[in-house]
């Protein structure tokens, strides 16, 4: 079972001292000479990750030592303090350390990351080790902030078995439920009636309906609204995906996730703000019913596109949910997507690319990444590539062919879809974590939440 939440204070803990390598020789000149010669002896080195328990006279643990490395591991990982949670015996522990501000927040943080376990399927002990919430961060936001990652890791990592589109529905409603948020969803063929040809179209293969769910919450401050792609599976559809890329699929509702996960902080902390989360939740299938290469599809905005690849789907549905939430007019749109093959090797699976029509915005969310150590970089709207994505005989092309800025002309192919709100931001998220790192096991990841969790009140309502 997942433990993303410190301990109350009550009862004694045992100090955790958190050593980088720098630190090592006055860490050791501190300690008690019986101390510090069994912390010697067991060759302690500080380096990032290790640990080495010390007893007392009884010969009972009384303390630990936990290493955090050099400034270069510093740099090259995240949430070291993630790694020595699993090695500590059970019981309560609180943190001795020199480290604040941001750097205390990320050790308290990698603390409670390193408690996330995915246990639908199979039992997954939590770590023993709880942790006494250090004096100087903000806990109730770091315990908000690992309950809104555990939910979009949780949600991705459901198979598509257990994630349809339904159960995209279900999630979507219960978070609503639990703060008061009001959802309409938009069913099968009722898409056509409420002008959502698209969603309809990529999904109508699949005998789990499309739909788009659409939840709003907050009653005063500046809109805001996000909009996340719920690809419950995709299998490319007619231009069918080979099996090798298509084993991850059940990680294309990624974008969904991630803006669950990010509303679900937003709504936690009590954000002063009209939040507004759209998402379209579709299983791009193949059946008779499929969309076709070669069909052109009107968009709720009325743009026609030309469908040269049916795996390029995310960009289909995400237009029509766009379209809608361009005409509410918020101060800022969002989207999250795992949209293109283009985006992961561009930068690979850390960094969350991101694109935004305001440098204002993304200067914003470039500084909040730092300090919560979410890394975003920065891509494009490259206007001279506008060409690549207009065919000839309707207004757009969903699949450029030439295999050139992938990513770059699927962010402008949305960005058509986004004319009235002037301030645009979309990610191309890869959401997964693919070999396991320090509180981010292999599976399901958010990717750019935190950093949009801390920059997003500052963007808006200035
Ligand atoms: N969901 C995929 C993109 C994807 C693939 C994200 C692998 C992460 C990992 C998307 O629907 C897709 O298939 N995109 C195509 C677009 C192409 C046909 C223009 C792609 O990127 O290959
Ligand atoms: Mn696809
Ligand atoms: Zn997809």
């Amino acid at each position: 079972m997942s433990k993303l939440t410190f301990a109350a204070a009550d009862g004694t803990s045992r100090p955790l001292y958190l050593v980088t390598k720098e630190g090592l020789a006055v860490f050791l000149s501190v300690l008690e000479p019986a101390a510090r010669a069994w912390v010697e002896a067991a060759g302690f080195a500080a380096k990032a990750g290790e640990t080495v328990l010390i007893p007392g006279a009884d010969g009972a643990i009384m303390a630990a030592a936990g290493g955090l490395g050099d400034a270069r591991d510093w740099e090259r990982k995240r949430f070291a303090v993630a790694l020595l949670r699993g090695k500590l015996p059970g019981g309560l522990w609180r943190l001795e350390t020199e480290l604040a501000d941001t750097r205390l927040a990320e050790a308290a943080l990698g603390w409670l990351l390193a408690g996330y376990r995915f246990d639908r399927y199979a039992s997954a002990p939590g770590p023993k080790a709880d942790l006494v919430a250090p004096a100087g961060v903000d806990a109730g936001r770091l315990e908000t902030i690992a309950a809104g990652e555990a939910l979009a890791r949780d949600l991705i990592n459901t198979p598509a078995s257990d994630m349809g589109p339904d159960e995209l529905e279900a999630a979507a409603r219960d978070l609503a439920g639990r703060f008061g948020a009001a959802v309409t969803v938009t069913e099968g063929e009722a898409l056509l009636e409420a002008n959502l040809p698209m969603i309809h179209a990529v999904g109508r293969a699949s005998p789990r309906a499309p739909r788009l769910i659409d939840m709003s919450w907050g009653k005063s401050g500046p809109a805001v609204t996000l909009v996340g792609k719920g690809v419950c599976f995709d299998t490319g559809g007619l231009n069918l995906k080979p099996g090798a890329s298509m084993g991850l699929m059940k990680k294309d509702m990624g974008g969904a996730a991630n803006v669950l996960g990010l509303a679900q902080m937003l709504m936690a902390s009590g954000a002063a703000m009209r939040l507004r989360v759209l998402i379209p939740a579709v299983e791009n299938s193949v059946s008779g019913a499929s969309f076709r290469p070669g069909d052109i599809l009107t968009s709720r905005k009325g743009l026609t596109v030309e469908i040269n690849n049916t795996d390029a789907e995310g960009r289909l549905v995400l237009a029509d949910a766009l379209a809608l939430a361009d005409e509410g007019s918020p101060e800022l749109i969002v989207s999250m997507a795992t949209l293109t093959g283009a985006a992961r090797v561009a930068v690979g699976p850390d960094l969350a690319p991101f694109y935004a029509t305001a440098d204002m915005d993304a200067a914003a969310l470039e500084a909040a990444a730092a300090d919560v150590r979410d890394p975003v970089w920065r891509m494009p709207f490259w206007e001279p590539y506008e060409t690549m994505i207009e065919p000839g005989i309707a207004d757009l092309d969903n699949a450029p062919s030439g295999g050139f800025a992938g990513s770059i002309t699927a962010a402008l192919f949305l960005r058509r879809f986004v004319t009235n709100c002037p301030r645009y931001m979309h990610f191309d998220i890869y959401g997964w974590t693919p070999k396991s790192e320090p509180g981010r096991p292999k599976g399901g990841a958010a990717q750019g939440i935190r950093a949009l969790f801390e920059a997003l009140p500052g963007m808006v309502g200035r």
